[in-house]
């Protein structure tokens, strides 16, 4: 574990925190001693925020949508107005998308998909950096994908939107570097979420097909199992903080081994 109050003093935005990775993040910036404010499209914002406080950290809720220029403009005031700066950016909100070939895709799932998986996090930091270079203790940290890696079945979008945040990542690296802002990128295996209700979407059949290949995948690779949320979040505590200071534009995978080999099933 690491030590307590590791981001003590900072203050952390959080994207897409009323579930999932985004909220076990949240939790997980709040327990390490961030401020932290939390911001989604669900309602279900608040109780991350509530739980953060009731924890006896600091924290705010802000209704946004990653993809709306309007709607992120605005989010970075409403940071400033709770705690007065901004150290950390996790860019997490993303949607999962897709379960046919690209030519069966419609361009509306594409379009939506890149819009809050990848031109979500460019907004976010376009706006928020003028704020994170103003502090000595800068980092973004990208929620990208193992399928930002490699090619996985079904999923061209995704694989798409991802893979431009991997390489987002290394670019702002590159940019930024010199004005002291870290820039990250954790690309997570199999996680235990509900990924945006992404199979309620489905039919019962394709829905269940899909959660039985998820969990035979998991259950292939070298750790055996999907990761919890607070192992994921347990990086981004670390590549926020002053332990990881001579990391930038690493692509960290925390897969369970998935990526490390080929998988050569039974
Ligand atoms: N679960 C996995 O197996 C897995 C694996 C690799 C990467 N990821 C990535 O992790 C991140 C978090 O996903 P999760 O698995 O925790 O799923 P999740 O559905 O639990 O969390 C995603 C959150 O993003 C929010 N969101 C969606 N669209 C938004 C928008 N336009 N603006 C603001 N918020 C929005 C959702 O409301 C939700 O709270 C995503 O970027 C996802 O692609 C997940």
């Amino acid at each position: 574990m690491q030590g307590s109050n590791v981001l003590e003093g900072r203050v952390a935005l959080v994207t897409g925190a009323a579930s999932g990775i985004g909220r076990a993040t949240a939790i997980a910036m709040g327990a390490a001693g961030a401020s932290v404010a939390v911001c989604d499209v669900s309602d279900a914002i608040r109780a991350t925020a509530e739980d953060i406080v009731a924890a006896g950290g600091q924290a705010t809720s802000l209704a946004c949508d990653v993809s709306d220029p309007e709607q992120v403009r605005g989010l970075i005031p409403g940071v400033v107005e709770a705690f007065g700066r901004l150290d950390i950016l996790v860019n997490n909100a993303g949607v999962a998308s897709g379960s046919e070939r690209l030519h069966e895709t419609s361009i509306e799932e594409w379009d939506r998909t890149i819009a809050v998986n990848l031109r979500g996090p460019f907004l976010c930091a376009k706006f928020a950096i003028p704020l994170l270079l103003t502090s000595d203790a800068a980092s973004i940290v990208n929620i990208a994908s193992t399928y930002g890696l490699i090619g996985a079945p079904l999923s061209a979008a995704y694989c798409a939107s991802k893979g431009g945040v991997v390489n987002l990542t290394r670019q702002l690296a590159v940019d930024y570097g010199s004005d002291g802002l870290r820039v990250n990128a954790i690309c997570p295996g199999y996680t235990d979420t509900d990924m945006g209700g992404h199979r309620a979407r489905m039919s019962t059949e394709a829905a269940a097909a899909a959660l039985a290949q998820r969990e035979t995948n998991a259950a292939r690779q070298p750790l055996g199992r999907q990761a919890s949320p607070d192992e994921i979040a347990r990086v981004a505590v670390f590549l926020s903080s002053d332990a990881s200071s001579f990391m930038t534009g690493s692509i960290v995978t925390v897969d369970g081994g998935c990526t490390a080999t080929f998988n050569y099933g039974d």
